[in-house]
Order: structure tokens, then C-alpha cells, then sequence
């Protein structure tokens, strides 16, 4: 099984977290993308969706899905979405397609979150991908010296601008031992607009895709 024809699995795999007539939380990236080419083959179950980046919204209408304003609707029943790396706990580094702070509040917002990824990505300890940071431009300086202070890399995601009119630091060189506190630090830098680590709120089911099938940790 090609890494693609897991990540295909495991959206497939998902679909079974549709719940009839609510709506759904869609994440950012190539494995949601096979998520959202399957939920089309059931879109008259659903209410809608909410989407997580304006690539996601473009694809789920060129489907025909309905896309709700998230301040339109009062609940979202699960939110499913792909990840960097995940870990045992399913804590989360997220952000590799630059969409992390909307991936963040669509999950808050939901009642359950399904993260779908290839077995490439369980990790034992997260930071061997860059965590990408959100930043307001004008303190892309300050917080990139603060991010060195804390032991990382920062690198700026060069021609890359957030749907927010944002950037992005990927941060390099970080062993994550301590993925809510490192979360809660970086979310407290003035400037950052939030990070790519999705621990305080982590995925309660991931479906990973392996050359055995796709498994479930929760
Ligand atoms: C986008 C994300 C994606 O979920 C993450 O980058 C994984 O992407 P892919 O499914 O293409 O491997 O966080 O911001």
C-alpha cells in the first residue's frame, strides 16, 4: 500500500463519524481532501460543514456540499482532519499546509475530533517536524528571538501568507516532552496567533492508516 492509498483508507474510514442531519468540521490538507471526496458520496445525510481553510471550502463546494460560517451554527458534531505527526496521546503537530489556527477553532468548536493519517506520522516524541507558528507580521522578529530563547529554529515560510494575512515560523530543532506546557508557552509569546501543537485539545480518535488496514488508538 502506497502512502497515498493509506491516507485514502483512513478518510473512507472515517466516514463511519458521520452522523445523519449534523455538521461536520472539515480539516485542511491531502488527506482531508480524500475525506471530503468521500463525505460527497453521502452529502444529502448531512446538514453541512464548516471548513478549516478557504482550499477546503472551494473543494467541498465544487462537491456541492453545503459550507457554513462557523458563527452560523451552534454545534459541529465531529471534526476530522489529517496531522504532521501525532503521538501516542494524540497530541498533535498540525500546520504543515499553514491552516493550523482555523484547524484549532474548528476542533474546539466540535464535539469530537477524528484525526486521519498515514502510519508515517505516529511518532514516539513530536518535533521532529518543524511546528509551525502563526504570527502577526509586524513581530515576526520579536517572536522568532523569543521561539531561539526556547531552544528552536525558527525558519519563515518564505511567499506563504495565512488565510488570516498571517506568517509562518516552522520551528525547528524542538523535542517536545511536555506538549501542553510547550503549548501554552508559545500561545503566550505577544504576536503569536497560535501554534501547531494540538495537545490542550487533542484528537479523541485517530484513525491510522498501515500496510495491515487502518487502525484505531482513542
Ligand atoms: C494543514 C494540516 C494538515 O492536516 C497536515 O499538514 C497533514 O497534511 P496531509 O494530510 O497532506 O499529510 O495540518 O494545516
Amino acid at each position: 500500500m502506497t502512502q497515498d492509498e493509506m491516507k485514502q483508507a483512513v478518510a473512507k474510514a472515517a466516514l463511519e463519524y458521520v452522523e445523519s442531519g449534523t455538521i461536520i468540521g472539515i480539516g485542511t490538507g491531502s488527506t482531508a481532501n480524500y475525506f471530503i471526496d468521500y463525505l460527497a458520496s453521502i452529502k444529502h445525510k448531512i446538514e453541512g460543514t464548516v471548513a478549516s481553510s478557504n482550499a477546503s471550502t472551494e473543494r467541498l463546494k465544487k462537491h456541492g456540499i453545503q459550507v457554513f460560517d462557523l458563527n452560523s451554527v451552534s454545534e459541529i458534531s465531529v471534526y476530522v482532519d489529517g496531522a504532521d505527526e501525532s503521538n501516542r496521546h494524540l497530541h498533535l503537530i498540525k500546520g504543515g499546509g499553514g491552516a493550523l489556527t482555523r484547524e484549532k477553532i474548528v476542533a474546539a468548536a466540535s464535539r469530537k475530533f477524528v484525526c486521519i493519517a498515514d502510519e508515517s506520522k505516529l511518532v514516539d516524541v513530536l518535533g521532529k517536524f518543524p511546528l509551525p507558528v502563526e504570527v502577526i507580521p509586524m513581530a515576526r522578529s520579536y517572536v522568532a528571538r523569543e521561539l531561539v530563547k526556547l531552544g528552536g529554529q525558527p525558519v519563515l515560510r518564505e511567499g506563504f501568507t495565512t488565510d488570516n494575512g498571517n506568517v509562518i515560523l516552522d520551528v525547528h530543532n524542538l523535542q517536545i516532552m511536555e506538549p501542553v506546557k510547550l503549548e501554552e508557552t508559545l500561545n503566550h509569546i505577544t504576536g503569536v496567533v497560535t501554534n501547531g501543537l494540538f495537545a490542550r485539545r487533542p484528537a479523541d480518535v485517530l484513525l491510522l492508516g498501515t500496510k495491515d488496514g487502518v487502525k484505531k488508538i482513542d
